[in-house]
């Protein structure tokens, strides 16, 4: 099965990957490094989309394992050739506690915690990719979140619904 795991920063993408990487046998694909490596990374950080989504294509073109995962939030961007797409979910509230712990700035955080309680990933992946699948990587800990999405991916179990409509009501106090 060749996944992609794309969502906000923080949601748990390289966790989850490693987690398939390690304990179930997955060849894994840093959508941040290809494009690093690469030069499609620009000023200010702006990634040279299309592009990267060609060097994307190639690399899992040339994948030698039948497992795969692709993971990166710019998987939302693009159509990449894989079986299933799956979008890591989080908590704003909790969101926020595992990006205080990188060095981000004010504008960043606000901005990933807004993306995600907008949905902004489901929505992009869901135009690229067709029906996507969801999984809250907030309520569950990390091996039972991958044995969970592993199964969600196949089509054994549903995806998480959310909705983070509580947390954008309270946080603009509207
Ligand atoms: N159930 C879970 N699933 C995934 N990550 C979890 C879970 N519970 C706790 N975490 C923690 O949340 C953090 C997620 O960070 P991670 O770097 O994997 O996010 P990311 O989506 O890859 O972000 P970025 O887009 O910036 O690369 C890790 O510290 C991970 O250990
Ligand atoms: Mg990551």
């Amino acid at each position: 099965m060749r996944i992609l795991l794309t969502g906000v920063p923080g949601t748990g993408k390289t966790a989850i990957a490693a987690e398939l990487a390690k304990n179930f046998g997955f060849e894994r694909v840093e959508i941040n490094a290809v494009a690093r490596k690469a030069g499609l990374v620009g000023k200010g950080g702006v990634v040279r989309l299309k592009k990267l989504e060609w060097e994307l294509k190639a690399r899992i073109k040339n994948a030698k394992k039948k497992n795969l995962v692709v993971e990166g939030h710019l998987g939302c961007e693009m159509r990449l050739p894989l079986d299933v797409a799956l979008v890591l979910r989080c908590d704003p509230k909790k969101l926020k506690v595992r990006l205080e712990k990188r060095e981000y700035g004010k504008k960043k955080l606000q901005e990933n915690l807004l993306s995600e309680a907008l949905d902004y990933c489901a929505v992009m992946a869901e135009g690229n990719y067709g029906k996507v699948k969801e999984i809250d990587t907030g309520k569950r800990g990390l091996k039972e979140t991958a044995k969970l999405l592993l199964k969600i991916a196949g089509g054994k179990k549903k995806g998480d619904g959310v909705d983070w409509g509580g947390w954008l009501e309270r946080t603009l106090k509207v």
